[in-house]
């Protein structure tokens, strides 16, 4: 019997790169790891390398270098286990506008091989995940962007991976249902789920993460813990990392 050890690393990204085909060096060298029951936030502005860290995972683009392994499977080499392995929200979730909510958590679910979910399950994550019930039975085509994603929040719930990839989960959140999110977020760490989310809110990433991540250009410029961070303002410490960052690049130039 294989033993398990309880921060037995779920998602690791290994000196994992990335240059695009255009030359853009989107990602440099990157290492860090999520164990099962730790979420881990990634800050960095625009264009810091953050979706492309998790588009690698997803095995939607491939490393130039190095690699990202989930429960152990290197994504590039077997990506249909590692994609067994995995939950996904992306920023902008695409969805069936014609399904209602209820259809498309069937679609999703049965397409990733659960058929024994009965309707009172859907119904349930879909309160789990915030949607009022009065949505349930209507088409996504008439939803807001923050309905919908809870509608894709809650199809990777159902997926029942043991990891899972959020990309900016909260950005079409208002801010009661970003806040019922970090509840969320947390209550699935409760279940032993690795979570890596890129996220532009440093002040929610404070509150649930156990390990923040700071990428500025394809580099992972800082990673602390929680308890390390204890007592800092994570904004002064992500402003100063960003200056610190430019100043290095002025003092290249
Ligand atoms: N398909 C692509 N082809 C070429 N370059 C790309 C491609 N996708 C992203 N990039 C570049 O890679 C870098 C990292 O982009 P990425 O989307 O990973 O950033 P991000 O941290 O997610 O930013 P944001 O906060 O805006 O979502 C950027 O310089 C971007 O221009
Ligand atoms: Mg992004």
């Amino acid at each position: 019997m294989e033993l398990q050890s309880p921060s037995r690393a779920l998602l690791e990204a290994d000196n994992l790169t990335k240059r695009y085909e255009d030359g853009q060096l989107a990602l440099d060298h990157v290492n860090f790891a999520v164990a099962a029951g730790e979420i881990y936030a990634m800050l960095g502005g625009n264009g810091a390398g953050k979706t492309t860290t998790i588009n690698l995972f997803l095995n939607f683009i491939e490393p130039t270098e190095g690699e990202a392994r989930v429960d152990g499977i290197v994504t590039h080499r077997d990506p249909l286990a590692a994609k067994k392995k995995l939950a996904y929200v992306s920023e902008n979730v695409m969805l069936y506008p014609n399904f209602t909510a209820l259809q498309n958590l069937d679609f999703f679910a049965r397409l990733g091989g659960r058929t024994d979910y009965s309707k009172d399950a859907y119904r349930d994550v879909l309160l789990r995940v915030g949607l009022q019930e009065e949505a349930h039975g209507r088409r996504l085509k008439g939803f807001s962007k923050g309905m919908r994603q809870k509608c894709g929040i809650a199809i990777a719930i159902l997926k029942d991976a043991p990891a899972i990839l959020l990309d900016e989960p909260t950005s079409g959140l208002d801010p009661k249902a970003a806040y019922e999110f970090i509840g969320l977020l947390d209550s699935l760490r409760g279940e032993g789920k690795a979570i890596l989310m890129s996220t532009h809110d440093i002040f929610r990433a404070r509150d649930v993460a156990n390990t923040i991540g700071i990428m500025n250009q394809g580099k992972l410029v800082m990673q602390r813990s929680k308890q390390d961070l204890a007592g800092e303002d994570l904004e002064k410490v992500y402003v100063e990392y960003m200056a610190g960052y430019m100043d290095r690049e002025t003092e290249t130039v």
